[in-house]
């Protein structure tokens, strides 16, 4: 296994005049108990752009991604420190409404983890809790999501059928148009095709570039074609650090860190 200096990082930082921000962190640490996972993360992510987080298993992708919208809070062990910083706002405070800011910052996991209800009600449920009710408002919204994720020539006519009959890979597509029905800022894609076959998995990155005219993305992924397909930048995580930031393009071809080429190029570790 060799080792790679941690210290010696390449982020690119996108200047705002040309290329509006999105969502940056600064600084960012992760803790769970005393173990140290995400050691001072700083990145950028330009809105209108997919941007990408790679690296290998165990990297942290996964634990960097969820404090984007805090989902850390839900684990008891976890601590994170530094800021998040999403419209001049630092979204890591106390005092943040994290069910407030989750509508503007929206996550698909991994699994397709579907409601065990109706198509129509896995979309309409959030946005009823957030006070939708009018009936025309939610059957607009049901079918404007599920044309946005792909799916609606699929399901048009079973709209109230068990969401869990579905394929594994219109389930995820139904994930993903119920994040959209909160009409997100940002969405957050933990390798979302990880768990779907060749052809669902073409489908969704499909669906990803088609909603990039309308949200800013960031996707985890180990997959690094897809990340190549997919992504306008890309992140290369490694032991909690995120050692190299730049235009996909940039990391592919001519990476600045040995780690981040050997990663690529399929010589790591
Ligand atoms: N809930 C948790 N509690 C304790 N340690 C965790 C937890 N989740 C992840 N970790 C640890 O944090 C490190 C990074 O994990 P993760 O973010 O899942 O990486 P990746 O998504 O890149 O595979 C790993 O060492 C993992 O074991
Ligand atoms: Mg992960």
């Amino acid at each position: 296994m060799k080792t790679y200096d941690l210290t010696k990082t390449a982020i690119k930082t996108f200047i705002p005049a040309e290329q509006e921000i999105a969502l940056s962190t600064e600084d960012l640490h992760v803790f769970y108990g005393l173990h140290e996972q995400i050691k001072g993360v700083s990145l950028q992510f330009p809105r209108y752009k997919i941007s990408a987080v790679i690296g290998s298993s165990g990297s942290g992708k996964s634990t960097y991604l969820r404090s984007l919208n805090r989902m850390n809070d839900e684990i008891q062990t976890a601590r994170v420190t530094g800021k998040i910083m999403y419209r001049g706002l630092d979204i890591n405070q106390n005092n943040i409404d994290v069910f407030e800011m989750r509508k503007h910052i929206g996550m698909v996991f991994q699994r397709p983890n579907p409601f065990a209800k109706s198509i129509y009600d896995n979309i309409v449920f959030a946005p009823q809790r957030h006070g939708i009710k009018n009936k025309q408002v939610l059957d607009e919204l049901v079918e404007t999501t599920l044309q946005q994720a792909g799916l609606w020539n699929e399901v048009k006519d079973t709209l109230h059928k068990s969401a869990l009959a579905l394929s594994g890979g219109q389930q995820q597509r139904l994930c993903i148009a119920r994040a959209i029905a909160l009409k997100p800022d940002i969405l957050l894609l933990d390798e979302p095709a990880s768990a779907l076959d060749p052809i669902s998995t073409s489908v969704v990155e499909d669906t990803l570039a088609q909603l990039k005219a309308q949200y800013t993305i960031i996707i985890v992924t180990h997959n690094m074609q897809q990340a190549a397909r997919v992504s306008d930048y890309t992140a290369f995580f490694h032991q909690g650090v995120a050692l190299e930031y730049a235009e996909t393009n940039q990391i592919f071809t001519q990476p600045a860190i040995q780690a981040t080429d050997d990663y690529v190029s399929g010589h790591f570790g």
